[in-house]
Parts: C-alpha cells; structure tokens; sequence
C-alpha cells in the first residue's frame, strides 16, 4: 500500500514540476522554470533504479520544446544531454532536425547528442556538418558531436589518463590527457586554443584542460579565445568561465556582454557567468541588461538576478536557523 501511495506522490509530484516547467498557470517566473527543469533532470539521471518515472520526467521536458524562450528550451536541450538516459536521443534528434527551432537550441540539442555518445546519432550529425546551407554555429557543434561520439568510442578513451575533473559537466570535448607534454606549459596550451589549422576538438580539448589547471594564468590565457572568429569557440570560453568563477576574467566577460555585434549566444553566455561570478561590481551591470534587445541576454540578465536574489534569501534563512 505504502508502495502504491509513493508511486502515486511521485506521479503527482513529477506532474506539478511539469506543470511549473512549461509555466501552464501562465505566471510562473522563468528563474523558478529553470528551477523545475534540474529536479525533473535529476529524475531524469535515475533510469536504472526508477526507469519508468525516468523516462516519464524525460518526456515532461521534451514537451518544453513547445516553448517560445530560446533561452529556457536551450537549457532544456542542455540538461537531456546531461542525464546520460540514452532516451533523451530521439527527442533531441528532432529538435536538431526542426528547422524552425532557434539556432542556440537546435546547437545545444547536437551537442547534447555528443555528450550522450549516441552512436546512432553519427549519420544525422555528418548531415549537418556537411550541409553547406546550415549555419556556421550548427555545423561547428555537429562536428564536435561527431568527434566526441568518435572518443568516446575508441581506444584511447579508455587508456588516456585525464584529470579528474572539479565539474560535474559533461563537455563538448574531454581535457587534453595528462601524459600529453603539449598541457605542460600554458603557453603551449594557449597557442593550441588559437590555432586556426587545429581542428576545433583538439583546440576544445586544450580550452578544458586550461580550465581544469584553473589559475589566473589559465583564466587569462583562455580570455584570449574571445579574439576567435567562431560565436560557438567564444560562447564555450564564457560558459566555462561561468564554471570557473575567478574574478580575473570578469573584464573580458564585460567586455563581450557589452559588444553589440556580438552573436547572442556569445552575450548570453558572457551574462550568465558574471551572474554566476556575482561579485559586487558585476550586479549592477547585469541590472543593466534587463531591458536588452536581444531576448537570450535580457533573460539571461532576468534568471541570473533572481537566482542570486533566490541563494542569497536562502542564506539568510539558514543563517538564522
Ligand atoms: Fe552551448
Ligand atoms: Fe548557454
């Protein structure tokens, strides 16, 4: 009985966080949307001890497709690929497929096919990287699905020896392995992160093993990634700054939030890792994107404000406990 009683709790739990992702009351905030998509994620992860409400929290958030905000369906994208559930692949094809999809989603629903190494995905993935009509940012992340899925698969995925990584992500490309002399020196691993005739993966894994050393030397020598001329290169660089959180790289971040000619996806980046940063001096100019023109920066301004309003409250709360 007590069984039946949890399965029916775990159903009707599952479905409000359904209802809150796609906000069906109409007046959810877009911060407590996000907030719904990681619970429903970490259902999602849960596939071998609780396959059915897995799979069934998987479907909740492939419904939030339907969705008008890039930047929500983006992450959406994201978290699917995330769960390592192989289940998320058929969802993620279609999104990939949908032309009618914004650019950042369908990029992040390739890339999530990459993180999940779905092997069945190769043939979709070449398409993509092949077809001389899709966009630059579509094309460059398929190529880097294709190699990943490639790593994952082979050989040296099993004897390479990695640092074992402060972040839980799983990224477009792995670190550079430990035993390759090339991730000895920074400047070395510099030179690879800017080099045009290196293929965009190896230069990918150069970027996650500066990340991974992490000094104020390595933040600096990846802030030099933003002089590239690929909106997908310099939008990785700000994500992984967002997981770093060293203050040194907030000139560079502020700099390229406030670059208008910047592609959208590289700002909104930019936006969310200085609210992930947080520090003083970057609040206030985050205020100051709450009104852009551009709908990913605006909300990206919006989430990022009210998370930190949301921990800070919190702090407060167990402080006083
Ligand atoms: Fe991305
Ligand atoms: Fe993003």
């Amino acid at each position: 009985m007590t069984e039946i009683q949890d399965d029916v709790n775990e159903q009707s739990s599952l479905d409000t966080l359904r209802d809150v992702l796609i906000n069906k009351s109409g007046d959810v905030k877009l911060a407590n949307r996000f907030r719904a998509l990681f619970f429903l994620k970490s259902i999602g992860e849960e596939f071998e001890n609780k396959p059915d409400e897995s799979s069934l929290a998987l479907n909740y958030i492939g419904e939030c497709f339907k969705d008008e905000s890039e930047l929500l369906k983006h992450e959406v994208a994201y978290v699917l690929g995330q769960t390592k559930n192989i289940k998320a692949a058929p969802i993620l094809r279609e999104v990939l497929i949908n032309q009618e999809q914004q650019c950042m989603v369908r990029h992040e629903a390739a890339e999530a096919l990459g993180a999940l190494g779905d092997k069945e995905s190769l043939e979709l993935l070449e398409k993509y990287h092949n077809d001389e009509n899709e966009m630059i940012e579509i094309r460059q992340t398929c190529e880097l699905a294709i190699e990943r899925i490639k790593w994952e698969n082979s050989e040296s995925s099993k004897t390479e020896k990695l640092q074992t990584s402060l972040y839980s992500s799983i990224d477009p490309a792995p670190p550079m392995a430990l035993d390759d002399k090339q991730g000895e020196k920074i400047e070395k691993l510099k030179s690879i992160l800017n080099d045009q005739d290196k293929s965009l993966f190896e230069r990918y894994r150069a970027m996650f093993r500066l990340r991974d050393i992490g000094t104020d030397e390595a933040c600096l020598a990846l802030a030099s990634g933003f002089d590239d001329p690929s909106a997908l290169f310099k939008h990785e660089i700000a994500y992984v700054f967002g997981q770093l959180c060293n203050p040194v790289t907030v000139p560079s971040l502020i700099k390229i939030l406030g670059n208008n000619k910047e592609a959208g996806m590289v700002r909104h980046e930019a936006a969310e890792a200085l609210g992930s940063i947080a520090t003083d001096e970057v609040l206030p100019i985050l205020k100051s994107y709450l009104n852009d023109k551009d709908d990913v920066v605006r909300e990206s301004a919006v989430v990022a404000l009210d998370m930190y309003e949301y921990e800070n409250s919190n702090e407060i709360e167990y402080a006083a406990i």
